[in-house]
């Protein structure tokens, strides 16, 4: 296979069973963008680099942001699991050689969305969400509607994660409610 190295790497750092989801993101993302007329190329970069900050080693996690002079939000400051996404960015620019914009930022705002997201941020956003090995209830629904219609996949999961922040009492990034609102704003989804 063509960039073993990236995959050496990737298992190394963030261990087996996270580089087995970055697998089934990325196939996921393969399938995906086939769907929808986009760089299945492209799509696998990014959907098997998307966690490549979730590194085994935390302490390293907020030593190389310090490092790299990522500036951390409040939100993102309170919620550590956010990190990993902007690291990922640095990382696979810096050491995964990857020089995309586009998949530099499918990686960046794989975990909150953001507005305007373009098809491969949405791509590897959903593709997260539905890969084989998660499971929780709805899934089903979830998977039939991001081959139907990405955008209402993609705005019916980042309601599941507000939901989820506000039944927890955490915070919610401003990226994923700006997002929202904008699919919101998209069309009428009366049908939903
Ligand atoms: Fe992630
Ligand atoms: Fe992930």
């Amino acid at each position: 296979m063509e960039k073993m190295w990236i995959h050496e790497k990737l298992k190394n750092s963030i261990g087996i069973k996270r580089y087995e989801h970055s697998v089934n993101v990325m196939n996921v993302s393969i399938d995906l963008a086939n769907h929808y007329g986009y760089s299945t190329k492209k799509a696998a970069m990014a959907g098997l680099l998307h966690d490549c900050g979730k590194l085994q080693d935390k302490k390293n996690i907020l030593k190389l942001t310090q490092d790299f002079g990522i500036i951390l939000d409040n939100v993102t400051k309170n919620n550590k699991e956010l990190i990993h996404a902007l690291l990922g960015k640095e990382l696979a620019k810096r050491e995964y050689n990857v020089d995309d914009e586009e998949i530099l930022d499918a990686i960046r705002f794989h975990t909150t969305g953001r507005e305007n997201m373009n098809l491969i941020e949405k791509i590897v956003y959903i593709a997260d969400v539905i890969e084989p090995n998660r499971d929780f209830p709805g899934i089903e629904k979830i998977r039939n509607m991001a081959y139907k219609d990405i955008d209402r996949s993609v705005l019916y999961s980042m309601n599941n994660t507000i939901k989820f922040l506000i039944d927890k009492g955490w915070l919610v990034h401003l990226d994923t409610i700006k997002g929202r609102n904008q699919l919101l704003n998209l069309k009428t989804w009366s049908e939903a």
